[in-house]
């Protein structure tokens, strides 16, 4: 029998947004923007406008209006229903938010490192409004401490939101990884030239280890093929830098992965470490992209001890079957056990926590910054190299940045 051809699976909300300018189209936007007020967008504001416009966060097709950012909050769904966990919204302060008026075009900017303007889109404006920062994080992050790095940014921003429609008409100024930014169309047409139906996506934010390869593995198993989605976005200052966690990821999959079951690309979102309601929004974003199945492991989207070890699998309890097309698979905490002499999880291991070789991320990274290699039980010796060695190389751009600041600060 012929294979049929493949379906796959339809983007939340039924279609995939696109908010990107092209041809004549953009050139008369280009043309308008120049004489727009300007709005400045935070790192996380250059992601989320991004991600919206090229449709991984669907059916969103702008920055959220006060009705839909309640819903949220509240049902962790939008106003017509669909589940939809964490707001997605542009905030700007009170005196910037004054001197804008509702129905007027925006120029949404992003300040480049060298401190230029990027024009990056137009938002329509609909809608300026105040909100309760600290509901927003009692409901999304829940906790109002300031430790918490997503509470934090929330707090330091502006305390107006503007919604409206976004048109996107420049990518962000720094593309980084430019090979491995298949946006969700380009996703789906390389599952479908790869034949494969059932796709597992993973999310990360960290350097792989050998946990990670073994859910991803385990995940393989049942599927046609692993989408490697480590996030790229802004995430918080302690967290080991993008690019070397890229490299890490190369380096095993050279070694360690069938080239043919396996596609590497970033997600440029920001990380917004909302634990069990990032889950959600990662796994819709996912969906987005094609993928079928999601893994969802222990403590997802977590930071410091926020949230329970598998709040975020419980989370998908709150949705009804059909409100979610992609299916969660869950993971127990993976480790390797001596006695077993693999990695296993509580699930399969009998034995007795002595054998068992874990490390918490601090650890982790205290033991990178030391220039020592980790356990090879923990991670794989080939990636231990790649980040002892990036990590080197981050200590002396930062000591290098550090010294010409101190130069050009000094008197002539
Ligand atoms: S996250 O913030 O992107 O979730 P991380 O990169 O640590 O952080 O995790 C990526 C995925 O692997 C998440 O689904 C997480 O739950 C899972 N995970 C990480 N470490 C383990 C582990 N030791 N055992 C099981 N799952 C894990």
């Amino acid at each position: 029998m012929m294979a049929a051809a493949i379906r796959q699976i339809t983007p939340h909300g039924g279609v995939l947004v696109d908010r990107v300018l092209r041809g004549v189209v953009r050139e008369a936007a280009l043309e308008r923007a120049q004489s727009l007020s300007k709005v400045y967008l935070s790192p996380m504001a250059v992601s989320d406008l991004e991600m919206i416009a090229v449709g991984a966060f669907s059916p969103l097709t702008g920055f959220m209006d006060k009705l839909t950012y309640q819903t949220v909050l509240e049902d962790m769904r939008l106003p017509n229903g669909l589940a939809w966990t964490v707001p997605v919204t542009l905030a700007v302060t009170r005196e910037q938010a004054d001197t804008l008026h509702e129905g007027q075009e925006i120029a949404l900017v992003e300040r480049t490192a060298e401190g230029a303007d990027h024009l990056m889109g137009i938002l329509e404006l609909a809608e300026k409004f105040g909100y309760d920062k600290e509901l927003e994080a009692a409901k999304v992050y829940q906790t109002t401490e300031t430790a918490h790095p997503g509470v934090a940014r929330l707090y330091g921003q502006g305390d107006i939101l503007l919604a409206g429609q976004v048109f996107l008409l420049n990518r962000p100024s720094v593309l980084e990884f430019p090979e491995l930014r298949h946006d969700p169309a380009q996703a789906r047409r390389l599952f479908a030239a790869n034949g494969w139906r059932r796709i597992v996506a993973f999310q990360t934010r960290n350097p792989i280890h050998r946990a990670h390869e073994y859910i991803q593995k385990v995940a393989l198993e049942i599927v046609d093929g692993l989408f490697l989605h480590p996030l790229v976005g802004e995430t918080k200052g302690d967290d080991i830098p993008a690019d070397v966690r890229i490299e890490s990821y190369q380096a095993i999959l050279r070694d360690y992965y069938p080239p043919e079951r396996v596609l590497l690309g970033v997600y440029p979102a920001a990380m917004r470490y909302a634990g069990p309601r990032e889950a959600i929004f990662h796994a819709i974003a996912r969906q987005n992209y094609g993928c079928t199945h999601f893994i969802v492991g222990r403590d997802h989207a977590g930071v410091g001890r926020y949230y329970g070890t598998y709040d975020a699998h419980y989370i998908f309890d709150e949705f009804l079957p059909h409100e979610l097309a992609i299916t969660p698979l869950f993971f127990e905490h993976a480790f390797f056990c001596t006695q077993c002499g693999t990695i296993v999880s509580p699930k399969i291991c009998p034995h007795d926590k002595k054998y068992h070789i874990v490390l918490s991320g601090s650890q982790v990274r205290q033991m990178l910054e030391a220039g020592q290699q980790l356990p090879p039980e923990f991670t794989r010796p080939e990636v231990s190299k790649v980040l002892v060695e990036g990590m080197a190389r981050k200590r002396e751009e930062e000591f290098r940045k550090e010294e010409a600041k101190k130069a050009s600060a000094a008197p002539a």
